[in-house]
């Protein structure tokens, strides 16, 4: 039998939330019949996706649950972990004050023991004040996104010996060099005050995939005194490790382990990967290999629910990202995200510049050290992501200030000397005590952008408020929202001195009536804030090699379209192939190569054609597109002329769930043509029905924008199978089903 006397338990069911807080409301002896049942990730309001006021989510709430830990677990020491709550907390056990936390993105941890009535239910009640408080990072002054508010990650309960392991910082050194290479571990315990002497020791063994051992080391240990105490260890590994890559992101696990009198109590589990990744003046290079970096903002804004949504949503964002946007880097713009994301980024291959909370605002003394903590606790937190490649320790293009930045800075290298810090700034002259010069270029890239003469120049943004472009614009727009994107890249592609650039952005998010287009949303996105592709985002996935997928999306709907200049505007037509053939009727109209330009930086650069504006006057003929590599082709495409709105598509990105109440997936909506094109100007109404142990994330009424849409089904407790039906006036209804699997129950 196991003595590992650690228990990690979810914590996510069974809350009781009683919407505006009411003083008292956190006493066990209050009442709480009337607030609902709900399961975290909770946002503390619904709202609709666009329109609505952002003070709708600013006020203080309550929630309260009730836990039971038996007697047959007396004398460990019991937690609570908060993986974020938005913005700050304050938390009760049996009505007793147990701590407080300032700050909406990182965890918090309260300790239970001394307050906790063993084999009793016990009252955790947690008063969370979701306004934008002026003394926590990132408010203070004005911020271009919504926060949202409420419990709005997972929670857990830890329960663990009295002396136990709270964090491993596994750190390759020399990975490139099979000889030297080794992990440096460093393991911090914790001893709570009833510690007794005990002969102590703590181990590490790294497992492969398999969970072969492929390294181990262990050192006696002796706890002097209560509280935190490190222990550093070393480890061979074994010379046949793999290395993490893009393409294949290996990941090794670390067991550490803390024994007493030779038998092993606690055991705390890591992934790391063997990975070395530099900027330097000469770009990025990743385990020697230089690497053009490619890649977009994120924000963690849903729709409806702000960040309020489970694992298996956060982690859809980083495949859409790497296998549909085809990035190899995002930024979690500009903030710690979910670690549901950050382990999806690490299993996929997607590298990371990670920052800390804040927007052009600097607070006062106390605001700055709040900011420090964020540094130290963003890096305690994600230390062994190897996904993660640079340290965010800049508040998003704020001002200079020397003394603070130095102390980021700092506070960075100390925690962590194998990476690399970046602070995100607008000015180009602002004072740099980071590794690594990352800007955000706001030009128009048809102007030259400027030269890289500050070494390790990373491009942190661009794009963004200075072209907002909505999936249903004209052609124009759409076609200058790909250029725009395709300049910048390009021109960051003919340097080696430019690292790569990161645009801003991903997916449209929610922001403030004084940011955006006025109903809440910033159009930034290549995709919308469903997480739907705008025809930038086509130029973004056709930048990968054909032997991952063959990419051939023209920037214009041939049937009409609204261009004044006519057609198809520009002619341009985003692919990967070598060559298109192009048909209008069953004429052969072009071939074309991809443009060899300024544009001819690109992996895989847009085509253009004149010839299809030419034929304009014989409109009302099909088109055929027809892709190309050497004599092969490998891609055809049909666009009807007369095309209409034929079929209502709905795709949902998963067929099973856990039946926990708080797994969750998108269903998609699309309007197509008889081709399967999208109709960007079709604004059909859905209405949606769920039957079943499901509910929808989202309007039920549903008036698809640019002939697109999403909601997310969310499973109750109760397995089963959830039909989602989506019907419409004039093109039929549709059904998909989705299957969701049992699951135990929260033990306490
Ligand atoms: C930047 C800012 C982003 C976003 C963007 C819009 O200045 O860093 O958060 O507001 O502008 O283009």
């Amino acid at each position: 039998m196991s003595t590992i006397q650690r228990i990690v338990a979810p914590l996510n069911r069974d809350w009781r939330f009683g919407g505006a807080y009411v003083p008292g409301s956190e006493q066990p002896a209050f009442d709480d019949a009337a607030f609902d049942r709900v399961t975290l990730p909770h946002a503390n309001v619904r709202l609709p996706w666009h329109g609505f006021d952002e003070s709708a989510f600013q006020f203080e709430s309550i929630y309260r649950r009730q836990i039971t830990l038996p007697e047959t677990l007396r004398g460990r020491r019991v937690f609570v972990q908060f993986d974020g709550i938005m913005t700050a907390t304050r938390t009760f056990l049996n009505g007793e004050a147990i701590g407080s936390y300032d700050g909406g993105y990182l965890p918090s941890l309260f300790e239970l023991t001394e307050h906790l009535r063993w084999g009793e239910s016990n009252t955790l009640a947690a008063v969370v004040d979701s306004r934008e408080l002026p003394h926590i990072p990132p408010f203070g002054g004005r911020i271009d996104y919504l926060t949202f508010g409420g419990i709005y990650r997972e929670a857990r309960l830890l329960v663990v010996p009295t002396v136990s392991i709270s964090n491993a910082f596994v750190k390759p050194v020399a990975v490139l060099d099979p000889g030297q290479r080794r992990v440096d571990v460093q393991v911090t315990l914790d001893a709570g005050s009833d510690f007794a002497a005990r002969s102590r020791a703590v181990g590490v063994r790294l497992l492969d995939p398999d969970g072969r051992q492929v390294g181990t080391a262990s050192a006696p240990l002796t706890v002097a005194a209560a509280g935190r105490a490190e222990v550093r260890l070393t480890v061979a590994p074994s010379p046949d490790v793999r290395l993490w890559d893009l393409d294949a992101p290996q990941l090794y696990t670390a067991a550490v382990t803390l024994a007493e009198d030779g038998q092993p109590i606690d055991e705390y589990r890591t992934r790391l990967g063997f990975r070395e990744a530099r900027f330097t003046p000469d770009g990025f290079f990743l385990n020697g290999r230089r690497i053009k970096l490619r890649g977009l903002n994120r924000h963690q804004t849903y729709p409806y629910v702000g960040g309020a949504m489970p694992a298996r949503v956060q982690r859809r964002d980083a495949v859409i990202l790497k296998r549909e946007l085809k990035l190899n880097i995002v930024r979690t713009s500009h903030y710690p995200q979910s670690t549901a994301f950050l382990d999806a980024c690490d299993e996929l291959g997607l590298l990371v510049l990670e920052e800390i909370p804040g927007w052009q605002h600097i607070g006062d003394d106390e605001w700055q050290q709040l900011a420090c903590r964020d540094v130290r606790e963003m890096i305690e937190r994600d230390w062994n992501h190897p996904s993660i490649v640079l340290w965010g320790v800049r508040i998003n293009e704020s001002p200079d200030n020397h003394a603070f930045y130095e102390q980021t800075n700092r506070i960075a290298h100390q925690l962590d000397d194998s990476r690399q810090t970046g602070g995100v700034r607008n000015r180009y002259g602002s004072e740099r005590l980071e590794d690594v010069f990352t800007f955000n270029e706001f030009l128009d890239p048809s102007s030259d952008i400027r030269p890289p003469n500050h070494p390790h120049y990373l491009v942190t943004e661009f794009g963004g408020h200075m072209y907002p472009t909505k999936p249903w614009d004209g052609v124009e727009r759409v076609q200058q929202h790909v250029l725009w994107h395709a300049r910048m890249h390009a021109q960051l592609a003919s340097h080696d001195g430019y690292a790569g650039g990161i645009g801003w952005c991903a997916f449209d998010y929610n922001t403030h009536a004084d940011f955006g287009s006025g109903d809440r949303v910033c159009y930034h996105g290549v995709s919308d804030i469903f997480r739907i592709g705008k025809p930038a985002a086509a130029l973004y996935r056709s930048q990968c090699d054909p032997a991952e997928e063959i990419v051939l999306e023209p920037t214009f709907p041939w049937a009409m379209g609204d261009c004044a200049a006519g057609g198809p505007g520009l002619g341009m037509i985003l692919s990967n192939v070598e060559r298109l053939k192009l048909y209008v009727g069953d004429r052969l109209v072009d071939e074309v190569l991809p443009d060899r330009g300024d544009l001819g930086y690109l992996p895989h650069a847009p085509f253009f054609t004149q010839a299809l504006q030419a034929s304009w006057g014989q409109r009302l003929q099909d088109l055929r597109i027809e892709g190309y590599i050497g004599e092969r082709l490998v891609a055809t495409r049909r666009f009807a002329a007369r095309a209409t709105d034929a079929h209502l598509l709905v795709e949902p990105d998963d067929r099973v769930l856990h039946a926990d109440g708080s797994d969750a997936t998108r269903v998609v909506f699309r309007v197509v043509d008889a081709d399967g094109n999208r109709r960007p100007f079709s604004t059909v109404a859905v209405v949606l029905e769920v039957d079943g142990p499901g509910e929808s994330i989202g309007d039920r009424l549903l008036s698809l924008s640019g002939g697109v849409g999403a909601v997310w089904i969310r499973s109750t407790e109760q397995a089963g199978t959830i039909a989602v039906t989506a019907t419409t006036e004039h093109l039929g209804s549709q059904s998909v089903t989705i299957r969701t699997t049992p699951v135990e129950p929260e033990p306490y």
